[in-house]
């Protein structure tokens, strides 16, 4: 059984309870991280921790837990649970206030703060990196400040149920003809020595990972375009591939039926995948 943490306390995971008032329960009122896990240490620590106050500050709620001490329960949660491979997810809301009022609880309220960890010991070696995967895309139907690390998942969980339910991986989402992002990645094409994503806004999460692969495809004289993609762009595309902390980099290999270039993964994205894992084991932490 995991040892997960509760607002201040490990304990296993079926003892840990939270209020049926709890905000991010009733309203989805609440912002998460998921950090990567290699060798038992973690990956980008300091990009998750910003990334998570930016979140919390766009919504005007308190961090109840400092910088050191959450790199404290990571750690604890790691060496509790054994875990070599696999993710660390972390997810604080408003808090339960004594009511449901969709007026936000006073300030004094306790926030809720949750971790816990999922073992994925085959996470680097994911055979899935060899073959790709097949991507749909659909419209994106999420509200407008996907910046924000909310809790609101449902629309990517259909946009999953979507793509399972048409043979595929995945679904990539589209916003006046453009490519936004992956149900829980981002989404990249290359053409020739040129790798294209979308540019930062409020209509995509700023990932962590694509912020390390652009800047190691950079480095290995890539040229990076910041730029809006279409599907039948993609489809035309030499290769494609999506970033995520759980994904790395992972290549798609068709969307929407059509084979990207070869209908094999790719160079380049098998090149970042690798630059990507060796780098980051390197600083991790
Ligand atoms: N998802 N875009 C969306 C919509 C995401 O949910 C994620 C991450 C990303 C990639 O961000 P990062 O590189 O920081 O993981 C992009 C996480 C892994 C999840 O929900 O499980």
């Amino acid at each position: 059984m995991r040892t997960v943490y509760l607002n201040g306390d490990y304990l296993p995971e079926t003892e840990a309870k939270v209020s049926i008032f709890d905000r991010g329960f009733l309203m989805a009122d609440g912002v998460y991280e998921v950090t990567t896990v290699l060798d038992g240490k973690l990956i980008d620590f300091d990009g998750h921790a910003v990334r998570l106050q930016r979140s919390l500050s766009e919504l005007g709620m308190g961090n109840p837990i400092s910088k050191d001490d959450l790199l404290e329960v990571h750690r604890e949660l790691i060496r509790a649970n054994g875990i070599e491979q696999g993710m660390i997810y972390l997810q604080i809301t408003r808090g339960a206030p004594d009511d449901r009022d969709f007026a936000y609880p006073p300030e004094d309220t306790p926030q809720t703060i949750v971790l816990f960890t999922q073992n994925k010991p085959t996470l680097a070696d994911n055979p899935v990196a060899k073959q790709g995967i097949k991507v749909i895309s659909i419209d994106d139907q999420r509200w407008a400040r996907r910046d924000i690390k909310t809790v609101q998942l449902l629309y990517p969980s259909m946009g999953k149920m979507m793509a399972k339910a048409a043979g595929c991986d995945d679904a990539w989402m589209v916003e006046d003809g453009a490519v936004t992002e992956g149900t829980s990645n981002n989404a990249y094409i290359v053409k020739g020595n040129t790798i294209i994503t979308r540019n930062l806004g409020n209509e995509i999460l700023h990932g962590i990972t694509r912020a390390a692969v652009l800047r190691f495809a950079r480095e290995a004289q890539m040229n990076v375009e910041e730029r809006s993609f279409t599907i039948a762009e993609a489809q035309a595309a030499d290769e494609a591939f999506i970033t995520s902390a759980s994904t790395f980099v992972m290549p798609v290999v068709e969307i929407d039926g059509a084979a990207v270039g070869t209908g094999k993964v790719g160079a380049i994205a098998t090149r970042l995948r690798e630059i990507y894992l060796d780098e980051s084991r390197k600083v991790a932490i």
